[in-house]
């Protein structure tokens, strides 16, 4: 089988038509193991994969890296070829925004939580555009990755709220061998960057640890990690440790945890997050 690169939304309709079956796995390049075990994922549900290349200026801030956000699109084609998937869906902005996107979605207030405190506007952006590639591609099935955790709790609503005959599939968080999670923007981290940021899932660690060895003090948790982060020159934006079917604030008597990250090392913003189960509550 050979992968087909598809840029027009026409063609790519024309061409998924006859399929019974339609893995998606929406990107931004960039690709890493991370994007693989997801493309892995949609490969084990679905005769046909689709992987969908497209920076999405929506949702950067003017601030933000979108200018410098690595595209590698030579290295991406030639890992999904080998990985064996279909299609690559590759639209440029003209494609996908022909007109300036006037109609977005009303996102409810977890979306101005977490990542949406310090990045405004940032989920309106990643729900338009995944809801936009929903419409383009129409899968059968999707796969995100537990590393954006935030971002699958709010697609997985928007599929649920919206309607949409698509089934979200969760992909876990792959780490390299220090811990830390793959992602594009580790790529702008110097080699003692790269050590350092093993810290932030050892802080997350630290706080599984504590909580499976009984300690229900969540927040003297939160605060003694991100003071060790602070330490160690990290600038934490947030590191809390959250219910995971809601994502608002743990309390001592629940036992389905997520801890959530996002820190900045040097001009570097990374996240992370780990969950958490407990089998039973200390008395
Ligand atoms: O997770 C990402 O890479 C992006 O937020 C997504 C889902 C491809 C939307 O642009």
């Amino acid at each position: 089988m050979v992968m087909e690169i598809i840029s027009d939304i026409t063609a790519l309709r024309a061409r998924l038509k006859s399929e019974q079956s339609i893995g998606f796995v929406p990107t931004m390049g960039n690709l890493h193991e991370g994007h693989l075990s997801l493309v892995t994922i949609a490969q084990q549900h679905a005769r046909c994969t689709v992987v969908s290349l497209f920076v999405n200026r929506l949702q950067f801030s003017p601030h933000e890296d979108f200018d410098r956000y690595p595209r590698t699109l030579q290295n991406d084609f030639s890992l999904l070829e080998k990985a064996g998937i279909d299609m690559i869906f590759l639209p440029d902005e003209k494609i996908i925004y022909p007109v300036p996107q006037t109609f977005q979605l009303l996102l409810p207030t977890l979306a101005d939580t977490l990542e949406g405190t310090f990045r405004p506007g940032f989920f309106r952006g990643v729900t338009t555009i995944v809801l936009k590639l929903f419409n383009i591609v129409q899968p059968h099935i999707a796969v995100f990755g537990k590393k954006d955790y935030q971002q699958l709790h709010l697609v997985r609503d928007m599929v649920e709220q919206l309607n949409l005959p698509i089934t979200i599939l969760a992909g876990e968080t792959i780490r390299s061998e220090n811990g830390l999670a793959f992602s594009s923007r580790n790529g702008y981290l110097t080699p003692a960057e790269h050590t350092e940021a093993s810290h932030l899932y050892q802080s997350l660690n630290q706080i599984k640890h504590a909580i499976a060895a009984g300690e229900r003090n969540l927040k003297l948790l939160e605060e003694t990690a991100k003071q060790q982060l602070n330490q160690r020159n990290w600038r934490v934006d947030y590191l809390s440790v959250m219910q995971r079917n809601t994502l608002l604030p743990a309390t001592p008597q629940d036992t389905e945890l997520v801890i959530l990250a996002a820190a900045w090392l040097g001009t570097t913003r990374l996240i992370d997050n780990l969950e958490v189960t407990l089998t039973s509550l200390p008395d």
